[in-house]
């Protein structure tokens, strides 16, 4: 039976990037933004950071290399737009969802992320837009300050 992912919030856009410090750098000055802390996420291949812009956010990917991901991607299509992420409360019933609506996803299992519980769509299915479903873990905890959506 075909079941419905249900949707929070758009959680944060992600941007490749060559190089983050001074992407970094662009958004603090440009756009008043808060600069946030880098962290370096060996399995994916990227150092990124996830900077608070209004009420949602942007997590800024710049590739460790040219053979990873965002490596690749950024070689075919130039720095851009990478992905957009949707906050849902429980990220493996809406990878269940989403597979049972027969889309197909790059992550079969959910992941850790820089922004929480993740897992990836494939762009084929998805309009040619690479979404990721994000399950927020421990940012209450954390106190990390990111502002809930509006009710
Ligand atoms: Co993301």
């Amino acid at each position: 039976m075909k079941r419905t992912c249900v949707v929070e919030y758009v959680d944060h856009v992600g941007v490749a990037v060559s190089d983050i410090d001074a992407a970094m750098a662009f958004f603090v000055e440009t756009f008043g933004v808060p600069a946030a802390e880098v962290e370096e996420l060996e399995d994916q291949g990227v150092r990124a950071a996830l900077i608070e812009v209004g009420q949602t956010r942007l997590e800024l990917l710049q590739p460790t290399g040219a053979e990873t991901p965002v490596g690749r991607f950024i070689e075919r299509r130039g720095e851009g737009l990478h992905h957009l992420a949707f906050n849902v409360k429980d990220v493996a019933e809406g990878l269940e969802a989403v597979k049972s609506q027969g889309l197909q996803v790059i992550d079969e299992a959910p992941r850790e992320g820089l922004s929480g519980i993740i897992a990836f769509i494939h762009p084929k299915s998805a309009h040619g837009v690479l979404t990721e479903l994000v399950q927020s873990v421990g940012r209450k905890e954390s106190g990390d300050g990111f502002p809930p959506p509006r009710e």
